[in-house]
């Protein structure tokens, strides 16, 4: 560390030492104490929590941060109170989740995750801080690191998928975008990595349900993409709804202060989830609102989230000795160093800028950022007979779906600070290009859904599939805008099915049997099963929910002008009855079936393999991978370098993936584990070598004590365009 940062450092500290040593126990209670703002966004409204009482809290200091508090008025209005009003005028941070965006939408995160482009990634990280910084938000609770190969669980829209490597490298990515190098700034704003740790792992993927791992999952799946966010210089940490091994993680002493705060040696501070510090009452792990709150404070959760219970429960707790004010200090402490570097106690109104405000939100380039980046996140999953891409000069191309005029879902879940039909809709984004196309919406396939409630699906009404199937006997061409509504996945939207819902599969049947010219464009926030859409159509398009620019892509890569690059970071099943199912998955004993014999480890109705893979994503040109060299000869630098050459005749990107394999291990490793990709651009018909290096971090595991462990003997590698195949090689470590 320099000196000049050291310096720096001690000053802080020294000025945090005077203000707590001004404080009262009720104002730095008041600190841990996170109020929502005027509305309640995902769960009950806390107890006593009603706007009058806030303001209230607010002019007694007993707000520490606020949360849906969204633009430069509001903001500024409630900063004045506690600035002008409170005994010591302690500046207010304001958080939101900003996933994927402020007012400008970038794609939903897991269909960032699927562009593997860590630069563009950090981008749209900086774009969405931009505008929220400009709206006076000063943190935001993403990025949601949570590994998950569970598609049933909503919430994997919010992640980086199912791989702790790829998940390892976007943590940094997006904490790096938010918070940029200097968080005084007033387009960075801090960052908050959750959910820690396991909430990925919900059982059956139903939100809120228990989660129970092992060490070896925690240490080597879950933990790297937190770990990661740390290196990174994460500023805050949310906790979570769930129980973890029998704990719910906002109680869990182990986890929060002593890997995180100990091991890890996080220096910022730990909220809690919405209101989970009272739900450790209905866990049935604290008998009261009181215990709970001991339970929280003693386990290093530093600030409640809308439950109120600190507030009204810390004071009595320290008076009676069952908390030990040095615990109450300590989260303070943490709290204060995040304002202050925030630079609140410079200014506390220097985010909350009308005239800032107006010029950031939906700036050209943050929606030229958001266009690049919705581009490399299009996964092109099929392209049988090369249907795709389309020319612009075609004629008699239909276009078919509830979705593709729709301008609300392509915006995703999550979307706090966002106005609702702003998306480019497919059929605008095509126009844009080519006036060419008959549009036929065939039945309505969804009913309005609004934020709160469940999304409803029309199951009977047949109304315009009569039409489509019509217009769809006299194309040439028929896209089908296909999926998810936009709402349908996020927090607690679980699904048991991960089909087409409602009509649309039979839709799609429908117009198949007139036509087999049939491109599907999927619209969606979490894998899905399409087994028969795999078999059958000839071209699917994976587009996710790709935010404001959506239309703008998807044209843009269904008539050529981009060449789609995706590769998946999540593996589609199937059938719903496979998931889990992920590609680093481990051998069992009976991996294969023998001589017709029953009795290996497979389905009796189904295949065992994935629909497609991790890692999967075709191009419009064709990439040759040859030339695997490794050389072992320092065991502690091993380089591998594979050649690729573009083989078609568009210029391409392609995703190089490095997969290992430790065969023989005493805690057995993954079949195939991902160590290395890279991102690489090649006009047709020349090549690059593409080099890699492994070292201890990429040979390493965790073993049960937390002890990273490279075993000697054989590795084995396999350098290819996705988790499937690839050209394979082997070294041997002493
Ligand atoms: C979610 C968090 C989110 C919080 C605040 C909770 O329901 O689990 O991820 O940050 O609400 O909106």
């Amino acid at each position: 560390m320099s000196n000049t940062l050291l310096i720096a450092q001690s000053t802080m500290e020294q000025e945090i030492d005077a203000l707590l040593a001004k404080m009262t126990l009720e104002e730095k209670i008041g600190q841990m104490n996170l109020y929502s703002g005027f509305y309640d966004a995902t769960g009950p409204a806390p107890e006593g929590g009603s706007a009058a009482t806030k303001y209230e809290h607010l002019r007694k200091g007993w707000v520490g941060a606020m949360l849906n508090v969204r633009g430069a008025e509001e903001t500024r209005k409630l900063q004045e109170i506690v600035v002008n009003e409170s005994r010591l005028g302690i500046p207010l941070i304001f958080g939101l989740d900003v996933i994927h965006g402020q007012k400008t939408l970038a794609p939903v995160p897991l269909a960032e995750a699927a562009s593997w482009d860590m630069e563009l990634i950090k981008k749209s990280a900086a774009i969405a801080a931009n505008e929220a910084a400009a709206e006076g938000v000063h943190w935001t609770f993403a990025p949601m690191v949570d590994i998950s190969y569970d598609p049933r669980w909503g919430r994997v829209m919010e992640g980086g998928g199912e791989d702790p490597y790829l998940g390892a490298k976007i943590a940094t990515a997006r904490v790096k975008g938010f918070q940029g190098d200097d968080l005084s700034s007033t387009t960075t704003i801090a960052a908050c990595a959750k959910h820690f740790a396991g909430y990925g792992f919900a059982e059956a993927g139903r939100d809120y349900n228990t989660v129970d791992v092992g060490t070896y999952t925690l240490y080597n799946r879950v933990f790297p993409p937190f770990k990661a966010a740390v290196d990174a210089g994460v500023k805050t940490f949310m906790n979570g709804f769930h129980l973890l091994n029998g704990e719910p993680v906002t109680g869990s002493a182990r986890l929060q202060r002593e890997i995180l705060k100990g091991k890890w040696g996080f220096d910022g501070f730990v909220v809690s989830d919405w209101g989970s510090v009272a739900e450790m009452i209905a866990h049935g792990h604290a008998k009261d609102s009181t215990h709970a709150s001991q339970i929280g404070v003693k386990a290093g959760s530093d600030m409640d989230m809308a439950s109120g219970s600190y507030l009204k429960n810390l004071v009595g707790l320290v008076k009676d000795g069952k908390i030990d004010e040095a615990n109450i200090d300590e989260a303070v402490r943490r709290i204060l160093k995040v304002k202050m570097e925030l630079g609140l106690f410079d200014d506390p109104y220097k985010y909350s800028d009308l005239e800032r405000e107006k010029e950031r939100i939906y700036h050209p380039d943050h929606q030229a950022g958001v266009l690049e980046m919705a581009k490399k996140s299009i996964v092109l999953l099929k392209n049988e007979g090369n249907l795709l891409p389309l020319s612009k000069n075609q004629k008699g191309i239909v276009v078919i779906g509830d979705l593709a005029d729709d301008k609300n879902s392509p915006l995703g879940s999550w979307r706090l600070a966002s106005e609702n039909n702003t998306a480019v809709s497919v059929l605008e984004g095509i126009d844009a290009i080519t006036k060419e196309y008959q549009f036929v919406q065939g039945p309505k396939v969804f009913l309005e859904a609004s934020f709160l409630q469940h999304v409803k699906i029309n199951e009977t009404d047949n109304n315009g599939m009569k039409e489509a199937v019509e217009a769809a006997k006299n194309a040439e061409v028929v896209v089908m805008v296909l999926g998810e509504h936009g709402f349908m996945s996020g927090e607690s939207r679980s699904r048991t099915n991960i089909d087409l819902p409602g009509l649309q599969l039979k839709l799609l049947k429908e117009v198949y049997k007139v036509n087999q010219n049939v491109v599907l464009v999927l619209m969606n926030g979490r894998p899905l099963a399409l087994p028969w859409e795999a078999e059958n159509i000839p071209s699917i398009l994976e587009t996710w929910q790709l935010g404001s620019q959506s239309g703008n892509a998807i044209a843009q890569v269904l008539f050529g002008d981009e060449n789609p690059s995706g590769k998946l970071p999540m593996t589609f099943p199937r059938s719903v009855g496979q998931v889990p199912i992920y590609y680093n998955a481990y051998s069992t004993g009976r991996p294969v079936n023998k001589e017709g014999n029953v009795f290996w480890s497979h389905y009796a109705d189904e295949e065992n393999s994935p629909l497609y893979a991790f890692g999967h994503g075709l191009s419009y040109t064709t990439f040759n991978y040859s030339d695997l060299n490794i050389n072992a000869n320092d065991s502690k630098n091993i380089q591998v370098s594979v050649t690729i050459t573009n083989s078609g005749s568009r210029a391409g990107e392609e995703v190089v993936q490095l997969y290992l394999h430790d065969p023989v291990s005493t805690l057995v490793r993954p079949v195939k584990e991902l160590k290395g990709f890279q991102k690489i651009a090649l006009e047709p018909g020349a090549s690059l070598t593409v080099s890699f290096t492994l070292t201890d971090k990429e040979l390493g595991l965790y073993n049960r004590d937390y002890e990273w462990v490279v075993e000697a003997g054989e590795f084995r590698v396999m350098v290819g365009g996705s988790s499937e195949k690839g050209l394979t090689g082997s070294f041997e470590i002493e």
